[in-house]
Parts: C-alpha cells; sequence; structure tokens
C-alpha cells in the first residue's frame, strides 16, 4: 500500500479536483531546471504598478498597491505583509518585523516552504519552482519538488535548528501550529477559506510576492471556469449517450 502524504491529505478534495483540472486545462509539464521556468521569471519586469490582482471571491485576502510597494492582508490570522519593489529605495531602508507586519523585498530572490502543509501545486502552476531553495520535508507530492530535491537545487532544513530557517528570504508556512515566527515567515493560509473557488484565489497572494499578478489571475480565472466544468460533469455522466472523450480525462476525478 503507498502511503498518501500529508501534503496531499490535508487539502479538501474540492480543491484538489479543481487544481488536477488546471494541471490538465493548462497543460502543465514538470520543466523544473529547464529554461521555462528561467523565461517565466525573466518575464516579469521588477517594477509593474498597473499588473494587480483583484481579489473577487476570498473573504480573507487582501491585497493593496503602492507605487513601489504593495501590501497583502491576510484575515485569518490577522498578519500583513510589505512587499517592497526591490528596484526601490524603500528596499533597503525599511524594515518591519512586528507580530501584525512583516516586510520582505520583492521579487523574492529565494524562498522555503513547509512541505507538510504547504500546497505546492500553487508554486508549480504559477512557475515559480526557480526560486525555491529549501524543503522541510522529503513527504510532498510533487514530482518536480521531489526531481529539484534529488538535483541537489533545495536545501533540505533541519527544523530542530532554528537558524537554518533564515538562509532563505522568505520561508512559506500553512500551519498556524506553528509558533514560533522568524521574521521571514509568512503564513499562506487558503484553507481557511470556506468554498474550494475561494482558497483557489490565494494563488494571486503567492504571486504577489513574485510579481507574478497576471499569471495568477489567469490561473484563478481557469479555475473559475473548471469550476463549472466539473460541476457540469455530473450533468455529462448522467447521460448514457455520452462518448469518453480524452480531453475530460482530468474530469473522471471530480466525481
Ligand atoms: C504588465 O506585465 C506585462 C508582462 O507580463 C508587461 O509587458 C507590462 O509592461 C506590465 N505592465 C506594467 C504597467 O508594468
Ligand atoms: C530585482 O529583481 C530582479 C528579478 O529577480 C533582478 O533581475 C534584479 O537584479 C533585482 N534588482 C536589484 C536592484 O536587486
Ligand atoms: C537567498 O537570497 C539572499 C538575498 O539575495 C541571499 O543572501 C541568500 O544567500 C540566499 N539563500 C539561498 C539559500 O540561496
Ligand atoms: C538536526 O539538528 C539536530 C540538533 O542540532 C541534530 O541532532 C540532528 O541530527 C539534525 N538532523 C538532521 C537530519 O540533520
Amino acid at each position: 500500500m503507498s502511503e498518501i502524504s500529508p501534503a496531499r491529505t490535508r487539502w479538501p478534495h474540492n480543491l484538489k479536483c479543481l487544481m488536477h483540472v488546471l494541471m490538465v486545462i493548462l497543460t502543465w509539464h514538470c520543466v523544473v531546471g529547464d529554461d521555462e521556468i528561467v523565461r517565466t521569471n525573466a518575464a516579469n519586469p521588477s517594477l509593474q504598478v498597473g499588473n494587480i490582482s483583484q481579489v473577487e471571491d476570498a473573504a480573507y485576502l487582501r491585497i493593496y498597491y503602492g507605487q513601489a510597494f504593495k501590501v497583502i492582508k491576510n484575515g485569518i490570522d490577522g498578519r500583513s505583509y510589505l512587499l517592497i519593489q526591490n528596484n526601490s529605495r524603500m528596499a533597503a531602508k525599511t524594515k518591519y518585523c512586528t507580530s501584525r507586519i512583516k516586510s520582505f523585498v520583492i521579487p523574492l530572490a529565494n524562498y522555503s516552504i513547509d512541505t507538510l502543509s504547504f500546497p505546492v501545486s500553487f508554486l508549480e502552476l504559477l512557475g515559480l519552482l526557480g526560486t525555491l531553495k529549501g524543503i522541510t520535508s522529503e513527504s510532498v507530492a510533487s514530482e518536480c519538488v521531489l526531481k529539484l530535491y534529488r538535483d541537489g537545487q533545495l536545501q533540505m532544513i533541519n527544523q530542530t535548528q532554528p537558524l537554518s530557517f533564515t538562509k532563505f528570504v522568505a520561508h512559506f508556512i500553512s500551519n498556524t501550529d506553528i509558533q514560533s515566527q522568524s521574521c521571514n515567515f509568512a503564513t499562506f493560509l487558503p484553507m481557511g477559506e470556506e468554498t474550494p473557488l475561494q482558497q483557489a484565489e490565494w494563488i494571486k497572494y503567492l504571486g504577489v510576492f513574485a510579481n507574478s499578478e497576471i499569471r495568477a489571475n489567469q490561473v484563478y480565472d481557469s479555475v473559475y471556469q473548471s469550476n463549472y466544468l466539473c460541476m457540469s460533469k455530473a450533468v455529462i455522466d448522467k447521460k448514457a449517450s455520452f462518448k469518453p472523450d480524452r480531453r475530460l480525462d482530468g474530469l473522471r476525478q471530480c466525481t
């Protein structure tokens, strides 16, 4: 019997369905280590006021835009993040680290994730695995992350040594049980939202850290559409005359 990793089990089935459909729709491939990711990152000029994400459905996520900075408010744990563009004068001068607000220089030069709680598929869909540099365990559902680890591009973080987290510009956790939080910790809490669609919209939170708003908006719009595909599949299944269609393979997971 194969073990299901915790990263998988924590996610509601509906959201997994949406993400799966998305992967199929976007015909996303494992391109880590390829030029593909480099191109994705290079396509983002560092200062992009005007490329913004607007939150439409999520109840606990707020994003505000300034000229050279952005602010994310996480309504679930009440923490805010001041994200300062790396090419602005503010970047070198400003640093916040309180229990309410922390600052980060963006786009993030590198980051790590709490592998057990963090939904890696969000990063894959955004094409952000190129700057992922640290993980906390090998039990991760993503083949691409495992490949990066095997190729030596990811460091394993020893969780009993707090200093090992500080090597990264940001460390994302999706688990509010983690009490001690260093200045570089950011909480990504989509599962606090009620519906799969609201949870999926948190992809915009990650996009903001990478100046990848346009991509995040596209992914979210696809989720929005595939939500309807998932729902209409129930209707399709009831039709006896329905012919199997390869394009719908991904939707089989939606039952
Ligand atoms: C928004 O992003 C696109 C590429 O994703 C870029 O071509 C465009 O210049 C950006 N717009 C602004 C206002 O920065
Ligand atoms: C800002 O980030 C971009 C993209 O990662 C990078 O190419 C650029 O060198 C950085 N600029 C500064 C001033 O650090
Ligand atoms: C992450 O980026 C920071 C800032 O550029 C750098 O000082 C640090 O060495 C990098 N860490 C890793 C693990 O690449
Ligand atoms: C993690 O750090 C602890 C305490 O320093 C050490 O005893 C342990 O062997 C380390 N674990 C790994 C996997 O390196």
